[in-house]
C-alpha cells in the first residue's frame, strides 16, 4: 500500500484547552469507522463521558471506543492503575460489552504509594499545588523518569517484581515518613496485591509499539484518544498547573512508539466555552451568576472527583496556541447549547499586557495573571429542551439559530481552522458534520 494512503487512515482526538472538552463523546463518534482506540498518555485522571442510547458510560482508562467493542489498546505513555483497570473491565463485561483489549508491557503501574505521595505533594506545594486528581499520576511519572518505575511487563514476573519492589518501598517509605514520621508500607500485602493483578491481566500484556505499527502498516483505521487537555500538557502546558504528561498530539509517538509521519488527521475539541478543574490562573473565568449558570447547563462537574469545575468564556487566545501546537486539521466544537439563554455571550480574542497587545498566548503563569483578555461580545441564542436541539442536529447547520451560527463563524475565523463539528449536546446523534469523509 502507497505510504501517503496509510497515513491518512488515523485520526487523533485532543483537547485543546484544560480538559473535558467532549474528547470521549467525538473517540465513541468516531470510531464507528475506526478499527482501533489507543490511550497514549495519563491515566485515570482522565474521566470520558460517552453516551449512547440513553445510556452514560464513564472511562477512566479504558479507551472510550469500548462502548462500540471496537479493539482497544492502552500504549505505553498511559500509568497504569491495576485495580482500576480491573474494575472498568468488569463494569464493561457486566453491562453485555466485550472486551478487545490489548495493553503495552511498557506502561509504568501506579501504586498506593503513589497516590499518598501525591496528597502530600500537593499539600505541601501550596500556592504552587494544580489541584490534581489524587489518582498518583504525578509520582508515577516521576519515578518513570528516575527509573524507579515497575512496568506491566515486570507485574507478570515475579521475581523481577519482587526484586524491584524490595528497592523501591523502603525508599518510598522513608520519603513518606519525612511528611509522617509513623508510615509504614507493608511489602507482603503490596506484593502479593500486585502478583495478582499481574496474574488477572497477563492475557492483555502485549508489546504494543510493534502489535500497532503492524496494524498501520496493514492499512487498519486507528483513532488516538487524547486525555487531559493541551494547557495542562507537561512540556507545553501552563506548568506547574498541570498534569505529568504531553495531554496534546506530541505525546503520541513517544506514548506509542508510532513515528510521527503515521499519525495522520488531528481533530482539536474545544468548547464552547472554558472550563477547568485545580489551581492556576484562569483568565476568562467567570465568578458571577453567569458563572452558575454555564456551571449548571453544562452539568460541569469533574467525571474523576465529582469536583464543581471553574469555568468562563472562551479563550480563542489560547486556543490557536493550542491549534498550533498541536497540527489541529480541524474543530470541533461542544457544549453550545449549554450556553442558551445567556445573553450577551463573549469571546476572548487576545490578551493586553500593560495595554499592549500580545502576539501569542504567553504561556507562563506569572505573566498570565498580569493580562487583561479582550472581548467581543455577541447576541446569544434562546432556550431549548433537549429534545428539540437533537432535531435541531438531525436538520442539519441551517437549522442552528442564527446568533449561534453567528458566534461558530466568527471563532472559525478568528482561529482559521475549519470547524468540522457542532455539537448540541451529548449524544453521539447531537452532533452536526460539516465535512464528509473527514475519517
Ligand atoms: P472529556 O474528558 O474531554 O471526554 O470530556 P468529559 O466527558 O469529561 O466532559 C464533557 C461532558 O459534556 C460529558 O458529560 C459529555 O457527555 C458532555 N457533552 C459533550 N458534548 C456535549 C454537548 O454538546 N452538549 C452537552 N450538553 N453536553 C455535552
Ligand atoms: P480529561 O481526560 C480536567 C487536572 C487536575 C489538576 C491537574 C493535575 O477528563 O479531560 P493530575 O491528577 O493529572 O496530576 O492533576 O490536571 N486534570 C484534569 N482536568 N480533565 C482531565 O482529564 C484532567 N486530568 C487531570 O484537575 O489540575
Ligand atoms: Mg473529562
Amino acid at each position: 500500500m502507497d505510504k501517503c494512503e496509510i497515513k491518512k487512515k488515523n485520526l487523533a482526538i485532543i483537547g485543546l484547552s484544560w480538559g473535558d472538552e467532549g474528547k470521549g463523546k467525538f473517540v465513541d463518534y468516531f470510531s464507528q469507522k475506526a478499527d482501533v482506540v489507543v490511550r497514549y498518555q495519563g491515566g485515570n485522571n482522565a474521566g470520558h463521558t460517552v453516551v449512547c442510547n440513553g445510556k452514560k458510560y464513564k472511562f477512566h482508562l479504558i479507551p472510550s471506543g469500548a462502548v462500540l467493542e471496537k479493539e482497544i489498546v492502552i500504549a505505553n505513555g498511559v500509568v497504569i492503575d491495576p485495580r482500576v483497570l480491573l474494575e472498568e473491565i468488569a463494569l464493561l463485561e457486566k453491562n453485555g460489552k466485550k472486551v478487545n483489549l490489548k495493553i503495552s508491557s511498557t506502561a509504568h503501574v501506579i501504586f498506593p504509594f503513589h497516590k499518598v505521595l501525591d496528597g502530600l505533594e500537593e499539600e505541601s506545594k501550596l500556592d504552587l499545588a494544580a489541584g490534581t486528581t489524587r489518582r498518583g499520576i504525578g509520582p508515577t511519572y516521576s519515578d518513570k523518569a528516575s527509573r524507579w518505575g515497575i512496568r506491566m511487563h515486570d507485574l507478570i514476573h515475579p521475581d523481577i517484581l519482587k526484586m524491584k519492589l524490595m528497592k523501591l518501598i523502603p525508599i518510598k517509605e522513608k520519603i513518606i515518613q519525612v511528611f509522617n514520621p509513623t508510615y509504614k508500607i507493608d511489602f507482603d500485602s503490596i506484593y502479593q496485591e500486585y502478583l495478582e493483578y499481574g496474574r488477572k491481566l497477563k492475557p492483555y500484556i502485549v508489546d504494543t509499539a510493534p502489535y500497532l505499527n503492524k496494524l498501520i502498516d496493514e492499512g487498519r483505521k486507528i483513532i488516538f484518544e487524547g486525555a487531559q487537555g493541551t494547557l495542562l500538557g507537561i512540556d507545553h502546558g501552563m506548568y506547574p498547573y498541570g498534569t505529568s504528561s504531553n495531554a496534546n498530539a506530541l505525546g503520541i509517538p513517544p506514548g506509542t512508539g508510532i513515528s510521527p509521519k503515521k499519525l495522520g488527521k488531528i481533530i482539536g475539541i474545544m468548547k464552547a466555552y472554558t472550563s477547568r478543574v485545580g489551581g492556576g490562573v484562569l483568565p476568562t473565568e467567570l465568578m458571577d451568576d453567569v458563572g452558575d449558570q454555564i456551571r449548571k447547563q453544562g452539568n460541569e462537574y469533574g467525571t474523576t472527583t465529582g469536583r464543581p469545575r471553574r469555568v468562563g468564556w472562551v479563550d480563542l487566545f489560547n486556543i490557536k496556541y493550542s491549534i498550533m501546537l498541536n497540527g489541529v486539521d480541524f474543530l470541533a466544537i461542544t457544549l453550545l447549547d449549554a450556553l442558551q439563554g445567556i445573553n450577551p455571550v463573549k469571546i476572548c480574542t487576545h490578551y493586553e499586557l500593560n495595554g499592549t497587545p500580545l502576539e501569542h498566548w504567553p504561556i507562563h503563569p506569572e505573566i498570565i495573571e498580569k493580562c487583561v483578555p479582550i472581548y467581543k461580545e455577541f447576541k446569544g441564542w434562546d432556550v431549548k429542551t433537549p429534545e428539540e436541539w437533537s432535531k435541531i442536529a438531525t436538520r442539519g447547520y441551517s437549522s442552528l439559530p442564527s446568533e449561534m451560527r453567528e458566534y461558530i463563524e466568527f471563532i472559525e475565523k478568528k482561529l482559521e481552522t475549519k470547524i468540522a463539528l457542532i455539537s448540541i449536546g451529548p449524544s453521539r446523534e447531537d452532533t452536526i458534520c460539516l465535512i464528509d469523509d473527514l475519517f
